[in-house]
């Protein structure tokens, strides 16, 4: 019998870890390590965000971050452009992720994980605190680093950096 505590498919925890992942760093792998330890499946979904520019397509930012994630079994990658409380639905999942990493992440947060439950009350938001060694980092401190070929080396996972690299290459100037 199901008491309305554990609605996913089959009973099975089914949580997504949204995001922009332009590009995924060691702060949200942490993260999705952590994750998929507490379900049974943990779906990773990049945002297909037409507004914004990104450096990374959805397609090179899926291929990383499935790249990334390949020795984790419970772990799918997916992208979406939708509101995300509807992608949720389409995945029978009701948990999602997000990593905090200060004060200054919360606010937003609430804001959205109190927008997405007035959207759809099944759903829920699980905030996990980033490793204080990563609390300093984002995509766009890395973007950054790498445009000036900074050493990213301890920032994101080496696939990640190689493909730094070839968005700047040591001989174009940015
Ligand atoms: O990594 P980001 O850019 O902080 O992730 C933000 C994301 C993708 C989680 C958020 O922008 C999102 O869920 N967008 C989908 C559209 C949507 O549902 N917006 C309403 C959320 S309150």
């Amino acid at each position: 019998m199901n008491d309305g505590t554990n609605r996913e498919a089959g009973n099975s925890r089914i949580a997504v870890y949204p995001g922009s992942f332009d590009p995924v760093t060691m702060g949200h792998l942490d993260i999705i390590r952590r994750a998929a330890k507490q379900f049974d499946r943990l779906i990773v979904s990049v945002l297909n965000n037409t507004t914004k520019s990104p450096l990374f397509s959805v397609e090179e930012r899926v291929e990383l971050l499935k790249e990334i994630a390949k020795d984790l079994p419970n772990v799918e990658v997916d992208y979406f452009r939708d509101l995300l409380v509807r992608y949720m639905r389409s995945k029978q999942a009701h948990i999602i992720i997000r990593g905090i990493r200060s004060v200054t992440d919360f606010e937003y947060e609430l804001q959205m994980a109190s927008m997405n439950r007035q959207l759809d009350e099944g759903i829920d938001t699980i905030f996990m605190m980033t490793n204080p060694k990563y609390s300093y980092l984002s995509s766009s401190i890395v973007k950054e680093i790498a445009k000036f070929h900074g050493n990213v080396s301890d920032l994101v996972p080496p696939v990640v950096e190689e493909a730094l690299r070839r968005k700047y290459p040591l001989d174009r100037q940015p």
